[in-house]
């Protein structure tokens, strides 16, 4: 009898499943557009200096391998909270907010979505059409119901007025979740006023926002990006943050994220945080120490600190410059209007508008990998090619 053969197969990851195909694509001029990693002018991702340099001083200076708490590292957990909320929160000075660390950004969700789940029952969970896919199919894992609310219309630009009126329709108590700043995969954001009307139907409707911050510092700049998280912060009692340090401090394949939650008052966080270490000794016992280790090096001296910031400052420099350059590549053939938005977009991802059989062409004609939905990772251009990438585009749209 073989106990497993009545395990079906499922499709591959939409996103993750792109580098095994890409790595097996034998095209030398291939392009890897798909998952969501910065690459620098050399196709590759760098680890940044001051990662070097932190996890120099920490093989000099670590003293133990011991386990951490079910919270992770506290100095990482603090200084994270500085950066996500502001080192004058109010917040922070009346622990009121806390960070629990996370195996990533993705564990951060995942650990929302099992708290969700076991402490609030019944709650749905209201998700960005489009949003990750894996927000999905990560709260359906968890047991939580998850709808969506408009993003993006047809014509693929943001509708905010959209948003709003089905935000207007969600059962009171229910949680949404928004994305702090360069919105995956559309690339498009909130303006100001928008994220005002947001939180005040957020206000009227009683709803628990969830945060997703994966993208800190790679939109308007570090402090920018975390305008709308401190909005909602400072004028709603209770919130969730899921914060990500793999794209900002470069660190992906180390797992650094952490699950922030704003409460009412310190004594209720410190209920909602017992809950959060139980369930994260369900899942992963305790969080990888290393990479959130380097993180609170970084944080914690002045001078690796402002060397990171400009290393983060010329990633998104890059990213910003690629998008205006695509736009100008594209403009002998006709398309730099059908595709202005991408100058316009935030981040890594630009929602292209391409279709699915033009994303399917794009790969088997032309080697050029981007996520089924028409996502493309900006980061992933090769400055040197944005003429044949121009043609190659040019050639599915024609
Ligand atoms: C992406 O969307 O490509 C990134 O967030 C990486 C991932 O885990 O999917």
């Amino acid at each position: 009898m073989s106990h497993f053969a009545h395990v079906p197969r499922v499709p591959g990851d939409p996103i993750l499943g792109l580098l095994d195909a890409f790595r097996a694509d034998p095209n030398p001029a291939k392009l890897d557009l798909g998952v969501g990693v910065y690459k620098d002018a050399q196709g590759l991702t760098p680890i940044l200096r001051t990662v070097k340099r932190a996890e120099q001083y920490l093989v000099e200076h670590e003293t133990t391998k011991s386990y951490v708490g079910g919270h992770g590292d506290a100095l990482f957990a603090a200084r994270l909270c500085e950066l996500v909320l502001g080192s004058d929160s109010r917040l922070l000075s009346s622990q009121r907010a806390d960070a629990s660390q996370t195996p990533g950004g993705t564990g951060a969700l995942r650990l929302a979505a099992d708290f969700i789940a076991r402490c609030l029952p019944g709650r749905g969970v209201w998700l960005s059409d489009p949003t990750w896919p894996i927000h999905e199919s990560l709260f359906a894992a968890a047991g939580v119901q998850v709808a969506y609310y408009p993003y993006v219309g047809a014509d693929n630009h943001l509708d905010v007025e959209a948003m709003l009126a089905a935000l207007q329709h969600i059962p009171h108590g229910d949680v949404v979740l928004l994305h702090a700043c360069c919105h995956n995969p559309t690339g498009f954001d909130l303006a100001w006023n928008d994220w005002l009307r947001v939180l005040e139907v957020v206000k009227r409707r009683e709803l628990l926002p969830l945060i997703d911050f994966a993208y800190q510092g790679f939109g308007d700049g570090l402090e920018e990006d975390a305008r709308a998280v401190r909005l909602f912060a400072e004028n709603l009692p209770e919130l969730l943050i899921t914060s990500s340090c793999s794209k900002n401090f470069g660190l992906y394949r180390d797992r650094v994220g952490a699950l922030i939650v704003c409460a009412g008052s310190a004594a209720k966080l410190a209920d909602v945080r017992s809950q959060l270490a139980f369930l994260a000794r369900n899942l992963w016992s305790t969080p990888p120490a290393h990479g959130a280790e380097v993180v609170a090096t970084i944080l914690g001296d002045p001078e690796l600190k402002a060397l990171w910031l400009e290393e983060l400052d010329a990633m998104r420099a890059r990213i910003a410059g690629l998008r205006l350059d695509l736009v100008d590549a594209l403009r002998p053939h006709g398309l730099a209007e059908r595709f202005a938005h991408l100058a316009i977009q935030r981040g890594m991802f630009s929602y292209t508008g391409l279709s699915p059989e033009q994303v399917r062409r794009l790969r088997d004609e032309h080697s050029v990998y981007l996520v089924g939905s028409g996502r493309a990772n900006m980061a992933g251009i090769d400055a040197q090619r944005l003429d044949e990438l121009a043609r190659a585009i040019a050639s599915v749209c024609a």
